[in-house]
């Protein structure tokens, strides 16, 4: 099986299992705050993507949300001793957690392969609307098999952007929310869909012109980021340089109005 073939059959299984405990009791934890919690699903669903990935590349190296709250290690530890690995697989097990929680469908599988830090494929799956998107490095971007681009809309007027209220209040949240006003009066509508990869995977499917959300972590955006950029749009950090899988700060766009929004979000 090759990388994309196995990134699939991973998202699939995981959302049978995400969609299999739907609405039934699982414990839920709180990840140091109340405002982050986990549940004994997203552990299972990471535990059981590990364990597909060490079988069938045992010599990969992964980077997955919950193995950092178990193990107690910063992002910036995680990254620096694993981003440099020849290939590694980074895995959000279930981006939009509290919209699994809440019973709000909305919540996806992320998983990317990245080789010497440069990304090379992306999936994200939504198992309750059973759409899978996803990106190859230069084989472009799909939909459930269908070629998705990004929109052509060229005015902020026109677009509609989307965002996201990040667990830390003080840091991160506090910045969403400063630039939330400017960006609210300036577009034709704001979308909060509770999962950063699926604002990704909107922006590439055309149904979202742009998203930014501050303080992001690499297994929420990176298989979007691919799958925006072979979907012809363009991610960056919020002051414009370029993406790399440390970018905490993120704007990704249709391209068209990457700089509009960048002076909006200045
Ligand atoms: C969260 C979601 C949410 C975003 C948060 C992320 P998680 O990921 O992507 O949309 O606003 O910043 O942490 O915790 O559900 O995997």
């Amino acid at each position: 099986m090759d990388f994309l073939q196995t990134a699939k059959q991973m998202a699939l299984e995981a959302g049978a299992m995400m969609k299999q405990s739907t609405g039934k009791g699982f414990a839920v934890q709180e990840k140091g705050t109340v405002y982050d919690v986990v549940t004994e699903v997203d552990q299972g669903v990471e535990r059981l993507i590990r364990q597909m990935i060490n079988e069938t590349y045992p010599h990969h190296r992964i980077l997955g949300e919950e193995q950092m709250f178990e193990q107690e290690l910063s992002l910036q530890q995680l990254l620096e001793t694993e981003i440099a690995d020849d290939y590694l697989w980074i895995v959000d097990p279930i981006d939009g957690t509290v919209n699994f929680v809440n019973r709000i469908p909305g919540y996806t599988v992320s998983i990317a392969l990245a080789y010497q830090g440069e990304l090379l494929v992306g999936v994200i799956y939504d198992p309750m609307r059973d759409e899978m998107f996803w990106a190859e490095k230069g084989k472009g971007a799909f939909l459930n098999g269908v070629p998705i681009r990004c929109s052509s809309t060229q005015t902020l007027a026109e677009s509609v952007v989307a965002t996201g209220f990040p667990a830390d209040l003080h840091g991160a949240r506090r910045a969403v929310v400063d630039s939330l006003g400017q960006v609210a009066l300036t577009c034709r509508s704001v979308r909060v869909l509770g999962s950063a990869a699926l604002h990704l995977a909107y922006v590439a499917s055309g149904r979202l012109c742009a998203f930014w959300e501050y303080g992001m972590h690499t297994w929420d955006v990176a298989a979007g980021v691919l799958i925006v950029c072979e979907a012809g749009g363009t991610v960056s950090d919020i002051e414009g340089e370029v993406y790399s899988l440390t970018t905490e700060n993120v704007l990704c766009s249709n391209r068209h109005i990457h700089s509009l929004m960048l002076s909006l979000l200045k």
